[in-house]
């Protein structure tokens, strides 16, 4: 049954283990897209809203199911007092998004009351993002002298602390002196990785489909270029993914010439099973989510009582090394793979009430 809300259009959607889905539709602005709350017991939701040309609605309703559960054991573990949620909006390819369905997007967000509060995703500037602003406060991560804007810095500082784990754990001591890194995707992240990984001594190799952003790699960093197609079986110390999901499958695992992976790319295993795949080839496997919940620390920082101070999430990311180093530890000692002791804690952390939020939300812009 649709619920009318001025002009909008909510249609509920039933999904086993989802505490909430809806699709929404403004058809007079030409809005369609869907908010999905995973999970809301250690607080609201909160997810990016990806903006992206789906082939069609099953395809976006699959993406925005799999991407809420993600953010909901990325909070459990970063303990940041947020569930997990996440929205799409279904766009035409090649038709830019008007102010009216970024408008019409809001008033969507406003009837979930606060459980669910958005961010930036694929195919969302800060720009778009400023627009949803005008017509809901439920909005983290905007161009605002109060908010806490690009969160790619802290996202890359994690980055870093996986990487420091990987080396602590395989090698006894946290450098990266002298150690070679092959990353794949010089973008926002990637690059400001690469920059503190020259800084600190380590031997970069890179890829990315932008040609310039690989020579400028080259020229700053003095990184070895290889074609985006070699990047996975370069022979290296340690792999990190910063462009794509999927990338750990049984196409690529059997390829790579590395002692461990450690990325920020969201959704780096194709299936669970590519976990185990990787341990089997005795190959470190740094979770995704653990190394890249920076940028949601950063952005959680900005709802505190306190208001936001980049020195806070900074320091929260150091979690980041403390909690993978644990994780190693237990899948040692258990012989699970990391991955599943990550989902373990968790859904340990959500089942217990670990890190659930004390204080009420704030927003200061
Ligand atoms: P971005 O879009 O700025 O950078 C991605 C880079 O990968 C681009 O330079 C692109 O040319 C390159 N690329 C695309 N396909 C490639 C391929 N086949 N081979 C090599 N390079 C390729 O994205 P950003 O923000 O740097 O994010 C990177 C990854 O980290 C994404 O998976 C994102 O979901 C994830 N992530 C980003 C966060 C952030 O704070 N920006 C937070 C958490 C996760």
């Amino acid at each position: 049954m649709g619920q009318e809300t001025s002009a909008l259009l909510l249609r509920e959607i039933t999904v086993n283990g989802y505490e909430r889905v809806v699709e929404v539709k403004e058809e007079e602005v030409g809005l369609h897209a869907i908010i999905a709350l995973h999970d809301t017991r250690l607080g609201p939701a909160l997810g990016g809203v990806r903006a992206y040309p789906y082939r069609n609605f099953d395809e976006a309703l699959t993406d925005v199911l799999r991407l809420s559960k993600g953010m909901t054991y990325k909070a459990a573990v970063a303990r940041t007092g947020t569930g997990g949620g996440k929205s799409v909006i279904l766009t035409k390819a090649g038709t830019p998004k008007t102010e009216e369905v970024l408008l019409a997007f809001a008033e969507a967000v406003n009837q979930f009351n606060g459980h669910y509060i958005c961010a930036e995703d694929v195919g969302m500037g800060v720009d778009d993002l400023a627009v949803v602003r005008q017509g809901t406060h439920y909005v983290v991560g905007l161009p605002h002298p109060k908010s806490s804007g690009d969160p790619s810095y802290f996202t890359a500082w994690g980055g870093y602390k996986g990487i420091q784990a990987v080396c602590q754990s395989l090698w006894g001591s946290p450098s990266v002196k002298g150690k070679t890194i092959a990353i794949q995707g010089l973008g926002a992240v990637g690059m400001k990785l690469a920059a503190t990984l020259f800084w600190e001594g380590a031997h970069l190799v890179v890829a990315d489909v932008d040609s310039a952003r690989c020579a400028q790699a080259a020229k700053s960093f003095a990184a070895k270029v290889v074609s985006p197609k070699e990047i996975l079986s370069t022979p290296c110390d340690i792999l990190a993914p910063c462009a794509l999901g999927g990338i750990l499958n049984p196409m690529t695992i059997p390829q790579l010439c590395c002692k461990a992976v450690a990325g920020v790319a969201n959704n780096q295993l194709l299936k669970e099973e590519d976990g185990r795949a990787l341990m089997k080839r005795q190959i470190l496997y740094a979770p995704d989510y653990v190394v890249n919940s920076g940028g949601l620390m950063n952005v959680c920082v900005e709802l505190e009582t306190k208001g936001y101070n980049p020195a806070r999430p900074r320091d929260q990311i150091d979690h980041v090394y403390d909690c993978l180093l644990a994780i190693f530890e237990t899948a040692k000692t258990t012989g699970k793979s990391t991955h599943q002791v990550a989902d373990e804690i968790a859904e340990d952390n959500l089942t217990r009430g670990i890190g659930k939020r004390t204080q009420e939300v704030m927003f200061h812009h």
